[in-house]
């Protein structure tokens, strides 16, 4: 695989108007969901990113016909199989949102057990005992989940894990429940966002789900469902994400197309430290402040809490403002891949368990670093636009996954960020 790098010049304050892509973590089950028709579904405002481009592929390997066009992708899945590309689906963590449709459609599914992920092991177990209570049966045999179950049937679902509810669980319970008999309560659901454009568009594709965006989702089984025209939300993460470059950067920015009503606990942490950051309509608008920022404590959880997802790049802002704040991750064990990185910066973390104390207020300079997952990738990117001198930041077909040409937007906004060929 060819390799790219970003070199970054940092000490530039970001400025002017940025506009936020489709949402990756609702396009990639919206997207597993046309897989519930033999019709065609139209998908608008899809992001162009590698992590969408697998999911294509593991459609079509399924037999679906598939055309992605400009942010628009049509899925037509008149004849489908049980099985796709092992190799494919074995590479991306999201792939596990196909086993809920083809247990709808098919009763029958085998997909590729998703490899242990660098945030930390993300079990299934959650998926399982909510299929297996539709009635669904599964076992792992060769690296696969194999599925069975002839036709589902409605069942009362507590999902709620370990940490909390799981988002593409929830997802897949919703998508299995549309063409079950009877009527499927999910309790402890995930209330993201994400999950509501799901149901959406599982609504326009005539399901009947009642509830998304709140802990008990009923879904009302149908015989079949129908294609459906849908566009996916906006990508709450990466808004999140350009306001947060914006108060590390000291700049000012509009942030079109958002969806700041998806964002209540990012806007409320960065206006606690101080950052001067507002709504107008749609669009989220950081205004460049001279005031001293101040540290915030930070703990993350299932929405409408803090996201996890915004973690590491929140980091970075903290590391800038002089005193001491606590982060806490809740929702992943393992997802302080960015600290050792940060460190290299100059940065001052100390990691305790599931908290980091970040020490801030110490210039970071520039140095080579390298990028370990999507979101810690953003905030090393984040760290050089705010460090002196250069920073390159290698590996960034991590952040090319969840972020549709992030350097090139950067750039629009008067950032210096280069691509290079590692
Ligand atoms: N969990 C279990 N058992 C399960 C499923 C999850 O114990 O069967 C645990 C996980 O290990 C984790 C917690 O539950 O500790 C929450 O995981 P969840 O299932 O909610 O995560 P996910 O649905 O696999 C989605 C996003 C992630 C995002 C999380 C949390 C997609 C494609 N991915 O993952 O996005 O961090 O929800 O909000 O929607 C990213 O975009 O960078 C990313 C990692």
């Amino acid at each position: 695989m060819a390799m790219d790098a970003f070199e970054i010049k940092g000490g530039r304050p970001l400025s002017g108007e940025v506009t936020i892509s489709g949402s990756k973590n609702a396009a990639l089950p919206i997207m597993a969901a046309a897989l519930l028709t033999r019709e065609k579904c139209v998908i608008h405002h899809v992001p162009d990113l590698s992590d969408v481009r697998f999911m294509v592929e593991i459609l079509k390997s399924l037999g679906a016909r598939v055309e992605f066009d400009g942010d628009t992708v049509v899925i037509e899945a008149a004849q489908i199989r049980e099985f796709g590309d092992y190799e494919l689906i074995r590479k991306m963590r999201a792939s596990i949102c196909i086993l809920g449709p083809l247990m709808g459609r098919l009763g029958r599914a085998r997909v590729s057990l998703p490899g242990g992920c660098i945030i930390g092991a993300r079990p299934i177990d959650l998926h399982l005992k909510g299929l297996r209570a539709l009635g669904a049966k599964f076992v792992i045999r060769g690296g696969y989940v194999v599925g069975t179950g002839s036709h589902l049937g409605g069942a009362e679902v507590f999902l709620g894990g370990r940490v909390g509810p799981t988002v593409l669980g929830t997802g897949n319970i919703m998508m299995a429940a549309s063409l079950a008999d009877g009527v499927t309560v999910i309790e402890s659901a995930a209330c993201e966002p994400e999950v509501v454009d799901l149901a959406n568009f599982l609504n326009a594709m005539g399901a009947r789900v009642e509830g998304a965006g709140s802990p008990t989702v009923t879904i009302t089984g149908v015989k079949q469902l129908h294609g459906a025209e849908h566009t996916v939300i906006p990508d709450r993460i990466e808004a999140a994400t350009f306001a947060v470059a914006a108060a590390v950067t000291r700049g000012s920015l509009t942030i079109k197309g958002a969806r700041p009503d998806h964002l209540g606990a990012v806007l409320d942490k960065l206006r606690e430290a101080g950052v001067k950051v507002g709504r107008r309509g749609q669009d989220i608008v950081v205004e460049r402040s001279r005031n001293r920022l101040k540290p915030v404590d930070i703990t993350t959880q299932p929405y409408a809490g803090f996201p996890t997802d915004v973690q590491a790049q929140m980091m970075v802002l903290m590391l800038l403002v002089p005193g001491i704040s606590v982060i806490t991750e809740r929702i992943f064990e393992a997802r302080f891949m960015h600290v050792p990185e940060l460190c290299r910066l100059g940065a001052e973390i100390l990691i305790e368990g599931p908290t980091a104390i970040v020490k801030g207020g110490r210039p970071l300079s520039g140095a080579p670093i390298m990028a370990s997952d999507l979101r810690a990738s953003a905030a090393l990117v984040l760290a050089g636009l705010a460090a002196e001198g250069e920073t390159v930041v290698k590996r960034v077909y991590h952040l090319d996954r969840g972020y549709q040409r992030m350097d090139e937007k950067l750039r629009r906004l008067g950032a210096r960020i280069e691509r290079v060929p590692e």
